[in-house]
C-alpha cells in the first residue's frame, strides 16, 4: 500500500488510508487535520468529550490543565515509588514459580494498577478498575458492533461514573497529594474541570495509558526473546532499555493508527484529499517506511537511525506517540513504567526464555500486541 497506493480510498469504511512517513507526519502536525469527530465510540465510552477530540484553544486549555501532572519532576518526586511498588507486587506473585505469562500476569495489570494508585484510589479497587478497563477497551475495539460488547462498555462507563463522582467531590473538599486532587484543583485561564470532565479524563487515562503501555511491555519482551543476543545485551547494560523501548515502539507500535478529519482540501502523495474526508493515518506503516528507516523490517536496538539518548527524544523519530498537538501526554510516564518494570523483571527472571511450545501471536487492529507471552526462568530463591 505504502509503495503502490499511498492514498487509498477504502470503500467499505468510506475513509482514506495514508501510510507514507512524510504524509503521516503532516497529518499529525498540520492543523488542517482535526480530531473533532474522532473515533465514534470515544464519547460514549468515556462519558464525555476528552482532549483527544478537541482542537484549537479548547484543546490547549484542557491539555494545559492535565499535562503538568505527567511531567518529569512531578513523576519522579511523587509517582516513581508507586510505579516501583506495583511492579514488585506483581512480580512477587510469580517469581518463585519459574513460569509466567508476561501479558496476563504482568503487562495487563501493571499500568492500570499504577494509574489507580496515582489517582489516590483504594488499592482494593485494582480488580474493579481492571474490569471496567477491559469492558471499555473491548467497546472501543468493537469493529463488528456486537451489541453485547457495546452494552457492557456503556454499563462500565456508568458504573465508573457512579463510583468516581462522589470521590471527586470528596477530593474537592479534602484535597490530598494525589493525581485526582491535582486535577480537581487545576485551573488555566479561569477554566477548571467539572466532575464529569474529570471522570471522562480518568476513563481516557485508563484506555490511553493502560492498553498502550500494556502492549508496549509485552511487545518489547516478545521482540527481545526473539533476538536472544539483544536480550543478553540489555540484561548486561540496563541503559539499553531505552533503546529497546524506542525500537519496540517503532517496530511494534501499540497504537497502529490514528484518525483525522480534513477541514479543507489537502494534497498528499497520491492526490488531493477533499475537505470533509476522514483519513486513517497508519503510524505502524510510517514507522517502517524504507525512505526513512534503513532495513525497516528488522528489529535492531543498535540501529544507527535510532537516535541515541533517551527513548523520549527518540520518540521524535518514530510516530508511535503521534506528533504535534496530540502528542501523547503520558509518554514520559510510559517510558518510566517500562524502564522500572523491565529492570525488575530482568532481575527476577534470570535465563529468561519462551516457554516450551509457546508461539506468541499478535492481535488487534487499532491497538496491537501479543495475545499472551508464556515464559520460563530459574525460580528466584527467596
Ligand atoms: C495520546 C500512544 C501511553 C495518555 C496518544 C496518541 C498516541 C498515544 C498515538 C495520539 C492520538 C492521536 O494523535 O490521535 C501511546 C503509547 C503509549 C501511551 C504508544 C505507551 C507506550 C500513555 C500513558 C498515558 C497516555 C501512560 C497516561 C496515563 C494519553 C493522552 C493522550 C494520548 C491523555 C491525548 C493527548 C491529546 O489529545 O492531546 N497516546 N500512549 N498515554 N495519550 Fe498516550
Amino acid at each position: 500500500m505504502r509503495e503502490q497506493a499511498p492514498l487509498l480510498w477504502h470503500e467499505p469504511m468510506q475513509k482514506y488510508i495514508i501510510s507514507r512517513y512524510d504524509d503521516v507526519v503532516r497529518a499529525c502536525k498540520d492543523q488542517t487535520f482535526t480530531t473533532d469527530n474522532y473515533v465514534w465510540q470515544l464519547e460514549p465510552a468515556h462519558g464525555g468529550r476528552t482532549i483527544v477530540q478537541m482542537s484549537g484553544r479548547e484543546h490547549s486549555v484542557r491539555r494545559a490543565l492535565v499535562a503538568p501532572a505527567f511531567r518529569g519532576t512531578e513523576l519522579q518526586q511523587k509517582f516513581l515509588p508507586v510505579i516501583e511498588r506495583n511492579a514488585r507486587d506483581l512480580i512477587d506473585r510469580f517469581r518463585e514459580a519459574g513460569r509466567a505469562d508476561l501479558v496476563w500476569d504482568f503487562a495487563r495489570h501493571f499500568p492500570i494498577n499504577v494509574i489507580v494508585d496515582m489517582l489516590g484510589l483504594d488499592k482494593s479497587d485494582h480488580a474493579r478498575f481492571q474490569g471496567w478497563y477491559t469492558a471499555v477497551i473491548e467497546f472501543l475495539g468493537n469493529l463488528s458492533q456486537d451489541p453485547e460488547v457495546n452494552e457492557a462498555g456503556v454499563r462500565a462507563g456508568e458504573e465508573m461514573a457512579a463510583y468516581m463522582i462522589p470521590i471527586i467531590q470528596q477530593r474537592r473538599r479534602e484535597p490530598g497529594d494525589d493525581l485526582l486532587s491535582t486535577l480537581c484543583a487545576a485551573e488555566v485561564e479561569g477554566t477548571q474541570m467539572s466532575d464529569q470532565d474529570i471522570k471522562a479524563f480518568v476513563s481516557l487515562l485508563l484506555a490511553a495509558g493502560g492498553e498502550t503501555t500494556d502492549k508496549a511491555v509485552a511487545s518489547m519482551f516478545k521482540n527481545l526473546l526473539a533476538h536472544p543476543d539483544q536480550l543478553a545485551a540489555v540484561r548486561e547494560d540496563r541503559t539499553l532499555i531505552d533503546r529497546a523501548f524506542a525500537e519496540t515502539l517503532r517496530y511494534s507500535p501499540p497504537v497502529h493508527m490514528v484518525m483525522r478529519e480534513l477541514a479543507e482540501d489537502v494534497e498528499l502523495s497520491g492526490g488531493v484529499v477533499p475537505a470533509g474526508s476522514t483519513v486513517i493515518c497508519l503510524l505502524a506503516a510510517a514507522n517502517r517506511d524504507p525512505d526513512h528507516f534503513a532495513d525497516p523490517d528488522s528489529f535492531d536496538i543498535f540501529r544507527d537511525d535510532l537516535p541515541t539518548g533517551t527513548a523520549f527524544s527518540a520518540a521524535a523519530e518514530h510516530l508511535s506517540f503521534s506528533l504535534g498537538r496530540h502528542f501523547c501526554v503520558g509518554a514520559l510516564l510510559a517510558r518510566t513504567e517500562v524502564e522500572v518494570g523491565t529492570n525488575l523483571l530482568l532481575d527476577a527472571m534470570p535465563d529468561l526464555e519462551l516457554d516450551e511450545g509457546a508461539n506468541p501471536v499478535e492481535q488487534g487492529v487499532f491497538t496491537r500486541g501479543p495475545a499472551s507471552l508464556p515464559v520460563r526462568f530459574s525460580a528466584a530463591r527467596m
